[in-house]
């Protein structure tokens, strides 16, 4: 009998799991870093009428989803579409980037992952000295951040594509590791999630000669729960040779959800409360110890 109450206990489903089955708990992934994170796919320039516009072509894998929510300039959460950056990287004129296809491929892959809360932060033509610690970006990167949490969000992630305005003088490519372990190194401290999980892209292009140099930074960096994902080859716009098109953007996405949920799955307690998993095989531990005793006592 004893036995039977254990191997029920035993079967019944962790507190991991339903906490993680709740529908309000949104999964917040910020999306930082310059244009190509916002998103460019789709943008062309007439050189005629010096327009730049978008094509407000959408792929299927950027398209709308109820379980994809988006913090809109004013904090609040809507419905995620593109352009993601539209309201956040305002005084351009944004397209399609990685976000949506990145959230559209962990639903696919994994449909009871709940509700995606991205959290557009990029803003074009920066460089990684314009988002050290102090500098207004970054003050607005952790004011979106941590209202993203408010109400039972939960940091799940940060994306970061970033590096191509550091690629015009060679001494300061050189500084960009430095400056970018202390970005990551500040940002999870000021966040108090320590361990929160980056996966940041290797530069596909860049605005000066020594891309080579802030790639290998990149690819190169050091330091726990950062993952690198690179965009090297993936198609670029004409003329512009800088942007990744909306197909690239795609693939990205998906590259990058890919590494999420690798990750994901090597690290339980990604977003799970692990102390609530200790406190569960405690309270098994001290179950078959009671009964463990009372068998004793009746014998
Ligand atoms: C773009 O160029 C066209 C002419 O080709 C013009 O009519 C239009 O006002 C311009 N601006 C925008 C935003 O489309
Ligand atoms: C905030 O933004 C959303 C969408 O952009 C809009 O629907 C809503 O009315 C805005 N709220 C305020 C208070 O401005
Ligand atoms: C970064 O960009 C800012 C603003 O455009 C500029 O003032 C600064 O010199 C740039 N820094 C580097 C290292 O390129
Ligand atoms: C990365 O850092 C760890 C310690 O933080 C060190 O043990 C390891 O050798 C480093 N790896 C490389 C490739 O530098
Ligand atoms: C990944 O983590 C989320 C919570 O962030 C969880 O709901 C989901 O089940 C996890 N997926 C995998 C494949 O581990
Ligand atoms: C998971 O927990 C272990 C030990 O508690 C810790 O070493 C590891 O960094 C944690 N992983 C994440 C992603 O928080
Ligand atoms: C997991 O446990 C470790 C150590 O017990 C703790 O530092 C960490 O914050 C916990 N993570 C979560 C998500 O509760």
């Amino acid at each position: 009998m004893f036995f039977f109450i254990v191997f029920f206990a035993c079967l019944a489903p962790s507190p991991v799991k339903s906490q993680n089955a709740l529908p309000q708990k949104i999964n917040v992934i910020i999306l930082a870093g310059q244009s190509n994170m916002a998103g460019q796919g789709g943008v062309s320039y007439d050189a005629a009428t010096n327009n730049i516009t978008w094509d407000g072509v959408v792929p299927e894998q950027c398209q709308p989803n109820p379980s994809i929510l988006r913090l809109s300039v004013n904090l609040t959460w809507v419905e995620a579409r593109e352009p993601l950056h539209a309201d956040i990287d305002a005084t351009k004129v944004n397209g399609i980037g990685p976000g949506m296809p990145f959230a559209n491929e962990v639903l696919t892959r994994d449909p009871s992952f709940g509700t995606v809360g991205l959290v557009p932060c990029a803003i074009g033509g920066t460089n990684i000295s314009q988002w050290q610690k102090g500098e207004s970006l970054y003050q607005q990167l952790m004011r979106r951040a941590t209202t993203a949490v408010q109400g039972g969000g939960v940091y799940a992630a940060m994306l970061w594509y970033q590096g191509e305005s550091d690629t015009w003088i060679k001494e300061e490519a050189e500084l960009y590791k430095g400056r970018l372990t202390k970005f990551f190194t500040d940002f999870r401290s000021d966040l108090q999630a320590p361990s929160l999980p980056i996966f940041q892209v290797a530069l596909a292009s860049g605005e000066g000669p020594y891309v080579e140099i802030v790639r290998e930074a990149q690819l190169g960096l050091n330091l726990s729960n950062v993952q690198c994902v690179d965009a090297k080859g993936l198609p670029l716009l004409e003329p512009d040779r800088l942007h990744l098109t909306s197909t690239a953007q795609v693939t990205l996405g998906q590259k990058l959800a890919d590494a999420f949920l690798r990750y994901n799955q090597s690290n339980i307690n990604l977003s799970s409360n692990n102390a609530s998993t200790k406190s569960f095989s405690c309270f098994l531990f001290c179950l078959l110890i009671v009964l463990w005793m009372n068998l004793v006592y009746k014998s």
